[in-house]
């Protein structure tokens, strides 16, 4: 049996993954490694509990001793590396340093440790972010430089590149894959979908940033994890994937979506004081993956939407708990200042 190690698992997308992958390959054993931040949730992964093939170990990537001792405790095929700082907003509002200390630090930490353990690959989770915004026209390229914009980007670009680095110098097996905007069951409610679900379903203002007319790329996150799975098998070592739904749509739109499926009224949109140095455009070209892999998207954007909307529907005690006490400062103070505008 071949055990991995999936770093951040307890969050909204690796969540998914060790669901996925538990699932989709009864050959392999799971240690997932979480540090349990504020976006690290163990009800994601309830029911897992008593399952042979999982195991979770509350530690900190970006620390060495905890780091060191799991290496100690387990020898892996491959490391998943999913854990990060994930929220740009946060990146701009209450400083980068935990961006840098998980995003950067905490993954070159990883890597010296899959050299020094001779693991076989190593998964780097990206983001398109890392390729800046786009103007009106194309997509991005595995060949689009790096331009990063927020401080988020910033540091998953950093850990790209010693991704990069890792390879071409020492040899480690190393793969990147970078994927647009991620949306489905067990999102923490500061991201664009689940916070309009969240507000909407209490008749809350839906805040809006800027003219609403901010465009990404959404995919419903089992096929992002699908896709990980088909690069972990089949990438070239040193390679980059995009992966993407080509479902690149305006927010405003999403937001209306949001509304009417659940059958609340437009007048809750309420335009706000836009994100600082908000990219315009994001859009993918997932040519890479899908010739050379044969993967492909599944879920509709409508199909995945109503699946998500159903999940937080039939999860309202999940949200409840997600949204107590520390949520609702963070929501003061990020949407406190910004008052409605137009
Ligand atoms: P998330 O914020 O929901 O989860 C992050 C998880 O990492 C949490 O469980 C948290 O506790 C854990 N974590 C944070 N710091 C840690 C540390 N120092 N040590 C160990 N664990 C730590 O994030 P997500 O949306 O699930 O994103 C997962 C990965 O996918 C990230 O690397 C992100 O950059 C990337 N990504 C996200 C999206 C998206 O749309 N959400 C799209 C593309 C790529
Ligand atoms: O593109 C991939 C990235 O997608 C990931 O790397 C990040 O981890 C993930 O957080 C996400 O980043 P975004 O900034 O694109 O996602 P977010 O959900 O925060 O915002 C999506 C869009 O919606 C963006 O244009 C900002 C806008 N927005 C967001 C929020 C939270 C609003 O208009 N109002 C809001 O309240």
């Amino acid at each position: 049996m071949k055990k991995v190690c999936v770093t951040g698992g307890a969050g909204f997308i690796g969540s998914n993954f060790v669901r996925h992958l538990l699932e989709s390959d009864d050959d392999v054993a799971i240690v997932n490694v979480d540090a349990l931040t504020y976006a690290g949730n163990l009800e994601n992964l309830a029911g897992l509990e008593t399952d042979a093939r999982y195991t979770f170990v509350q530690g900190d990537i970006s620390c060495p001793a905890d780091v060191e001792s799991l290496m100690a405790a387990h020898s892996f095929d491959t490391i998943f590396n999913f854990a990060a700082e994930s929220h740009v907003d946060r990146s701009l509002h209450f400083g980068a340093q935990t961006f840098i200390a998980t995003n950067v630090l905490g993954t070159q930490l990883l890597l010296d440790a899959a050299r020094a353990a001779e693991v076989r690959r190593f998964v780097q989770i990206s983001t398109d972010e890392v390729y800046g915004s786009l103007g009106a026209e194309g997509r991005f390229t595995e060949a689009t430089p790096l331009a990063p914009n927020n401080p988020y980007s910033a540091t998953k670009a950093g850990a790209d590149c010693l991704v990069r680095a890792a390879h071409h110098s020492h040899g480690l097996d190393a793969v990147i894959t970078r994927c647009s905007n991620n949306y489905g069951p067990y999102q923490f409610p500061e991201k664009l979908i689940p916070l309009m679900i969240a507000n909407a379903l209490e008749d809350k203002p839906l805040p809006v940033y800027g003219d609403g007319q901010h465009v990404r790329d959404w995919i419903y996150v089992r096929d992002h994890c699908s896709a990980i799975e088909a690069v972990w098998r089949g990438g070239r070592p040193g390679t980059v994937y995009n992966i993407g739904g080509l479902h690149d749509v305006p927010n405003i739109d999403i937001v209306q979506l949001i509304l009417k499926q659940l059958g609340k009224p437009a007048s809750l949109i309420t335009y706000v004081k836009d994100r600082p140095g908000h990219d315009r455009r994001y859009a993918m070209d997932n040519t890479r993956i899908r010739t050379e892999l044969q993967w492909e998207p599944t879920f509709t954007f409508e199909a995945g939407l109503k699946a998500t909307i159903d999940w937080y529907l039939a999860n309202s005690q999940w949200l409840q708990h997600v949204r107590s006490g520390a949520y609702r400062h963070y929501y003061d103070r990020l949407y406190g200042d910004r008052d409605a505008v137009g």
